[in-house]
């Protein structure tokens, strides 16, 4: 064995899980592009008060999980451990506030140094979208109409279920967290140590905490939709009605927190429970007061991440199969025969065919591995060329679906 090993919580994507990743990732990106959204990419590292300023300082993601350094220059910098902060200070820094709204996706790996476990790495992808500039709860519906119509070009849909919250706005939000605080205060010492740690920092993310104990005293601790204002009720009550308009199926979870501070009003999760403990596959909500928080104009913001990881884990036996409508496999045998093939396969994918080169071992192996070919496409053909003793090449064509095999010349190769 090697003594040098992936980094713990980072794994090779191998040619078979790199094609289901693929696939997740061409299935999003033109599902999210028939919604009029563009791509962008952001750097994977930013200095890291961008993190800090927009995820909080309690956030775990900020608090525990970043990969961050000192660079040679002396700056702070810190690996992306998500991809909202990123569009955001892209949105500040390159000033497209004249551009609203804007709708944009984006795919690239985050980095989080978290307990690895099933579903849970260091290094993940994220596939993700945001609207700027549009507070209308009909952005949050459409926003989530995209995630959910992915979702089913991914055969998931029976598989995983939207849980939705609203947080309020600003002033809804205070009020809750001041009944909150008053509700957990006299129980502060039965709390697990980091939920200790939040009341006094951020006692909303207790709400999330995994802890049983916590979990059994917060069955009892006043809920968010009792602090609601008019303005909050009513934008929730409309976001509800367009799920409901566009039959997409979903559960409230009044508990709904989410782990990144800069979140109000909508927040959602689809989750499954096919994954042990890490069944978010996709996440996200509205983000009004980010691009202030960042130093830009007063803009808001709605969007989600999926995770690709757990969406690859998921539907890795499920996705449609990917075959080839024809591919071609080139067996040669004799010195100029080999150069000929190489050249006639590379005329051939010129004009956009697949040609897979065999470059080793005698006639009999070379077409035992053409013939495996059939598994990954409709049709498949073996061009054999031989070296003839008059120093001139006879070209064949083996049709692997009937067997039928014919001479042919240079020419019929060059045209198929
Ligand atoms: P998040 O919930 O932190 O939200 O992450 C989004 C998704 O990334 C999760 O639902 C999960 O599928 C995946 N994920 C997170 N951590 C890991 C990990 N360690 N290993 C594998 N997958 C993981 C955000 O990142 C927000 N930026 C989403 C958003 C966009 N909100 C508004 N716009």
């Amino acid at each position: 064995m090697s003594k040098y090993q992936s980094v713990r919580g980072t794994r090779d994507l191998l040619p078979a899980l790199k094609k289901v990743f693929r696939q997740i990732d061409e299935i999003a990106y033109k599902t999210a592009r028939n919604y009029g959204f563009n791509e962008i990419e952001t750097p994977i590292f930013e200095f890291s008060d961008v993190f800090h300023r927009s995820l909080g300082e309690t956030s775990d993601a900020v608090s525990k999980e970043t990969y961050t350094f000192t660079d040679r220059g002396g700056d702070s910098i810190t690996l992306r451990p998500e991809g909202t902060a990123g569009v955001v200070r892209s949105f500040v820094s390159e000033g497209l506030a004249q551009h609203l709204p804007l709708k944009l996706y984006y795919y690239g790996p985050m980095f989080r140094y978290e307990r690895p476990q099933k579903g849970r790495y260091r290094q993940f992808y994220q596939f993700g979208v945001e609207m700027l500039g549009l507070e209308t709860p009909l952005a949050d519906i459409e926003c989530l109409d995209l995630a959910w119509t992915i979702i089913k070009k991914l055969n998931l849909s029976e598989r995983c279920i939207l849980e939705i919250n609203t947080l309020g706005d600003t002033e809804s939000r205070a009020d809750y967290r001041k009944a909150l605080i008053d509700f957990l205060t006299p129980l502060k010492f039965q709390l697990s140590p980091d939920s200790q740690v939040r009341l006094e920092k951020n006692p909303m993310r207790i709400l999330d905490s995994k802890d049983e104990g916590d979990r059994k005293l917060l069955a009892d601790a006043p809920l968010m939709e009792n602090f609601l204002n008019e303005k909050s009720k009513d934008f929730f009550t409309k976001v509800i009605a367009g799920l409901k308009h566009l039959n997409i199926p979903f559960k409230l979870n009044p508990k709904l927190v989410r782990g990144l501070d800069y979140y109000c009003h909508t927040v959602f999760e689809f989750t499954t429970t096919e994954l042990g403990a890490q069944g978010a596959i996709l996440s996200g909500g509205r983000y009004d007061g980010l691009v202030e928080m960042l130093g830009g104009p007063k803009t808001a913001g709605v969007g989600w991440a999926a995770g690709v990881d757990r969406l690859a884990d998921l539907c890795e036996k499920s996705l449609p199969a990917s075959t080839e409508d024809i591919l071609f496999g080139f067996a040669a045998i004799g010195p100029n025969a080999e150069l000929e093939a190489l050249q006639l396969a590379s005329a051939l994918t010129a004009k956009n065919k697949k040609c897979i080169s065999f470059h080793t071992g005698n006639l009999k192996k070379k077409l035992e591995k053409i013939s495996k070919l059939t598994n990954d496409a409709e049709n498949v053909y073996a061009i054999l060329l031989f070296d003839q003793n008059d120093g001139s090449i006879e070209y064949k064509i083996k049709n692997f679906k009937t067997g039928e095999e014919k001479t042919a010349t240079k020419q019929d190769i060059l045209s198929l």
